[in-house]
Order: C-alpha cells, then sequence, then structure tokens
C-alpha cells in the first residue's frame, strides 16, 4: 500500500520531505539515504541543508546512495550525475565526498563496478529512506518501461521520451543526452526501508495515477512501488489531479 499525501504545492511538499529526513538523521545518525536527481528533489535538499546548519546537525557518518548514472558522460560535465549530486547533495549538506556513492559502469560495460554497488550498499546495512522522482513515462531512477521488478543494478537504454525530456539541461540538445545509463534496479529500491515519491506539476498527473490505481505491471515502473513495505507519495496538487 502506498501512502500519498497531496500538499497545496511544492513548497510545502518539500519541507515535509526535508522534514522527514532531518528526523531520520537526528534519530539514526549513520543512516544510509537513497538519493534521486532530476528538478524534483531539488527544494527539499535545499530546505535539509537549512535545517542542518540551524540544528548544527552531526552528518559526518550518513551515507548516501546515488540512484543513477548516465554512461558516457564525464564525470566533469556540469550533468552528470556525479555533478548534480555533489552540487545539490554533498556541498550543501557538508558532507565528505567520501560519504557519497554514485553507481558507475565503464563506457560500454554492463559488466565490472555495477554489479558491485547492491553489494555496496548491503555492506552499509541497506537504504534506509530511498528518494524518488519520477519521469513523465513512470520511469523512476532510469528503470524505463519494461524493466523486471526484481531488477539489480543495471545498464539500461533510455527511451526517446526520456532523453528528450532530459535534454532540456543540455545546451547540445538531445543528441548531447546519453543513450544508456547505470540505475539501481527496481528490485534495489523495492529493498529500501522506506521510500519516498515526490512529484509536482500537471506533467506527472498520468504517471502517478498509472502508479498508483493500475494493477503492478512492468510496463508501468512506478506502479511496482506498490508492492514496497512503506512508501509515500508527496504529490502537489497538479500531480495527483488525475488520482
Ligand atoms: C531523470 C532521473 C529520474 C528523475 C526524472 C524526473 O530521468 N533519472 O530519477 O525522477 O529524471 O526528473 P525531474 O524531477 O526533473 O522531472
Amino acid at each position: 500500500m502506498v501512502k500519498v499525501k497531496i500538499l497545496p504545492d511544492k513548497e510545502h511538499a518539500s519541507e515535509e520531505v526535508a522534514q522527514r529526513l532531518h528526523d531520520l538523521i537526528v534519530e539514526k545518525p549513520n543512516a544510509v539515504i537513497g538519493v534521486a536527481t532530476g528538478s524534483t528533489p531539488e527544494l527539499a535538499y535545499a530546505l535539509l541543508a537549512d535545517k542542518i546548519q540551524e540544528h548544527n546537525t552531526d552528518v559526518s557518518q550518513l551515507q548516501f546512495f546515488a540512484l543513477d548514472e548516465y554512461i558516457g558522460l564525464s564525470w566533469d560535465h556540469p550533468e552528470s550525475y556525479h555533478a548534480v549530486i555533489n552540487r545539490t547533495v554533498t556541498e550543501p549538506l557538508k558532507v565528505d565526498p567520501s560519504q557519497v556513492h554514485i553507481p558507475e559502469a565503464g563506457d560500454d560495460s554492463t559488466e565490472g563496478p555495477v554489479r558491485y554497488y547492491d553489494e555496496k550498499i548491503a555492506e552499509a546495512g541497506g537504504i534506509d529512506l530511498q528518494l524518488l522522482g519520477i519521469g513523465r513515462n513512470g520511469h523512476i531512477g532510469f528503470n524505463e518501461p519494461g524493466t523486471p521488478f526484481d531488477a539489480p543494478t543495471h545498464v539500461g537504454a533510455l527511451t526517446e521520451l526520456t532523453r528528450k525530456d532530459n535534454s532540456r539541461f543540455f545546451d547540445g540538445g538531445v543528441e548531447e543526452v546519453p543513450p544508456l545509463a547505470v540505475t539501481q534496479g527496481i528490485g534495489t529500491i523495492l529493498k529500501s526501508r522506506q521510500a519516498i515519491l515526490m512529484a509536482f506539476g500537471e506533467a506527472k498527473a498520468d504517471a502517478i495515477r498509472d502508479s498508483l490505481q493500475e494493477p503492478p505491471a512492468e510496463e508501468r515502473p512506478g506502479s511496482s512501488l506498490q508492492m514496497h513495505s512503506d512508501c509515500t507519495f508527496y504529490l502537489d496538487e497538479a500531480a495527483a489531479s488525475k488520482v
């Protein structure tokens, strides 16, 4: 069962999520947190950084595991998820880069570091709280429609819609968006103890309806969260408008 919280706007929803994150960190200073990229969680990260500063919260024992990363994009590129996580999580939360893990793969490889990511998460004690956004086609992380629900961290191809949507961050347009990515699998995400999915704006309304109201099916990656043991969707009114 997914819990759903509908807030008046992104600001209220991000404040609730930041407060939940801060409460977790105070209660469990060595918490393991799964972090998402995309524009959706950025305000929650900024509000969490404010709370950490205000309360002088100890962040030295936290561990962070990012959801995904493009393949074939230099980590120096400002839109690589290494760079994005550094800008939105590592620096504002003032955590040491060694506390932040990001999946990686060789340019053409599904082997090597990919398969160690789930082991690294397990060694850290498992993810206490996984943050998620959602794509317009219902993708979570970079798990596109058709991804098996038991998939571990793996390399997958991005759909044209996802590349087009994400091209807004790239000067060179859709051609510059890599066609492949490495992502925590849906199986990895479902193992987290708690999960929070945030979605704002009307463009996400169909994906949210399909995730919550249609039966779980591989064509609808977000619907896999119906099988999560403790997942809450934080939505603004526009994203919830078709529920
Ligand atoms: C990317 C990320 C997803 C994210 C999605 C939505 O594809 N891999 O994790 O949920 O974008 O992005 P946004 O939050 O900018 O709408």
